[in-house]
C-alpha cells in the first residue's frame, strides 16, 4: 500500500527521488490529485498508463514549474499563447502547441502537439522545482472513475499500485483544468475547466469549445487520436502478407519471419508489454514515415497495457478500411 504523507521537507524529498528513479507518485494540484512520472522517459509513463488501467491511450499533460520550461517542450509559441501564460499561469490553464523531439510520443499519444500547464499548488511546484523534467500527469482516477480532490480518494483507487501519495488536504478548485488548443488560429477549448470560457476570450478573443472525436468529420476538424497516414493491417498469419507489396512490420518481440518487410520496427525484444507500450506510438511514427505500401502491425497479448495498444491497432485498421 501506498505510504501517505503530508507536506514536509522528508515527504518532498521522498517524492522527488521516486519520480528521479522512474516511479509514479500522487501529488495535489489546485485542481486535482494528479498521477505523476517523468515526463522525458518513456517507460515511467508506461507505467502511468498501467496503473490508470484505461483501455486505450489518451494524452497525457506535461506539468512545469518554471514558465522557460516551455521553451524546451513546445517546438513553437504563438502571441495567443504568450499572452494566456502571462495572464492565467500558474494556474487551472492547459494549453496544446507542438511537441519538440524530446517530449515521447507515449505522452501525447502518438500526436505532434503537446499540452503542458503550470499549476499553481505549492507542493506541485515545489516538487517541479526539484526536477529537471517535466512531470507527466493525468488524473489520479482509475478508468471510469471521478478524479480525486483528497488524498483518500486516490489510497481508495489506486493506494496498492503506487508507492507514494502525498497528501495536501483538498483541491482548492476541484475541477480539472481547461485545455484549449491553439495549434491552428482557431482558439479551440477540448475540455472546459478551470478557467472559464469567457475569461479566456477576454484576452484571446473568440474561443469554439469542441468535443474529441475519434473520426475526422469536417476539414477544420483537429485529429484528436493519432492514427498511421500508411493502411495498417493486423497480421495474425504471416502467410496474409501479400507479395510485391512495399510492407513494413511493427513487430511484438523479434519477428520469426523478415523476408518480405522492407523496414521493421520491434516492440520489445524481450516480449515486455511495458517497454512495448512505451516505444509503440514512436515505432509507428517510424514506420509511416518510409511511405510504404502497408504497414502489418502483429497483435500483442491482450493484458495489461496490450489492451491499449490493441485498441489503437484496431482504431487504426478500421480508419484505414473506410477509406
Ligand atoms: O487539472 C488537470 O488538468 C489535471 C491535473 C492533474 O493537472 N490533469 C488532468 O489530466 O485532468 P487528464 O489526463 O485526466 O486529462 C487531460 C486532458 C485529456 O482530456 C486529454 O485528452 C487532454 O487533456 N490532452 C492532453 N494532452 C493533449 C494533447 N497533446 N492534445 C490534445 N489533448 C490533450
Ligand atoms: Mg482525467
Amino acid at each position: 500500500m501506498a505510504e501517505i504523507l503530508k507536506f514536509s521537507e522528508k515527504s518532498l524529498e521522498k517524492a522527488v527521488n521516486i519520480l528521479k528513479k522512474g516511479g509514479v507518485i500522487a501529488f495535489p494540484t489546485e485542481t486535482v490529485y494528479g498521477l505523476g512520472a517523468n515526463g522525458l522517459n518513456p517507460i515511467s509513463v508506461a507505467k502511468i498508463y498501467e496503473i490508470k488501467n484505461r483501455p486505450f491511450f489518451d494524452p497525457i499533460i506535461l506539468h512545469i514549474g518554471r514558465k522557460e520550461d516551455i521553451k524546451k517542450l513546445w517546438k513553437e509559441i504563438n502571441e495567443r499563447a504568450e499572452k494566456l501564460i502571462e495572464k492565467f499561469w500558474p494556474g487551472p490553464l492547459t494549453i496544446v502547441l507542438p511537441k519538440t523531439e524530446i517530449v515521447p510520443y507515449i505522452v501525447t499519444a502518438g500526436l505532434d502537439k503537446v499540452a503542458i500547464r503550470m499549476p499553481s499548488h505549492f507542493i506541485s511546484l515545489e516538487i517541479l522545482k526539484r526536477v529537471d523534467f517535466p512531470i507527466a500527469a493525468p488524473s489520479a482516477n482509475t478508468f471510469g472513475r471521478l478524479s480525486p480532490t483528497e488524498a483518500k480518494h486516490v489510497e481508495e483507487q489506486i493506494g496498492d499500485k503506487i508507492e507514494l501519495i502525498i497528501d495536501g488536504g483538498k483541491c482548492p478548485v476541484g475541477i480539472e483544468s481547461t485545455v484549449i488548443d491553439l495549434t491552428t488560429d482557431r482558439n479551440i477549448i477540448l475540455r472546459p475547466g478551470g478557467i472559464p470560457k469567457e475569461d479566456i476570450e477576454k484576452v484571446i478573443g473568440e474561443v469554439e469549445i469542441i468535443e474529441k472525436t475519434e473520426k475526422i468529420s469536417s476539414p477544420g476538424q483537429l485529429p484528436y487520436h493519432y492514427s498511421p497516414k500508411t493502411p495498417l493491417k493486423i497480421l495474425k498469419d504471416y502467410k496474409e502478407v501479400k507479395d510485391g507489396i512495399k510492407a513494413a512490420l511493427l513487430a511484438f518481440k523479434k519477428p520469426l519471419y523478415k523476408e518480405k518487410f522492407l523496414k521493421i520496427e520491434i516492440l520489445s525484444e524481450k516480449g515486455d508489454i511495458r517497454e512495448a507500450a512505451s516505444n509503440f506510438f514512436s515505432s509507428l511514427h517510424k514506420l509511416d514515415e518510409e511511405g510504404l505500401d502497408i504497414i502489418y502491425a502483429e497483435p500483442v497479448p491482450e493484458e495489461g497495457l496490450g489492451i491499449a495498444i490493441m485498441d489503437r491497432l484496431k482504431k487504426a485498421e478500421i480508419k484505414k478500411d473506410k477509406i
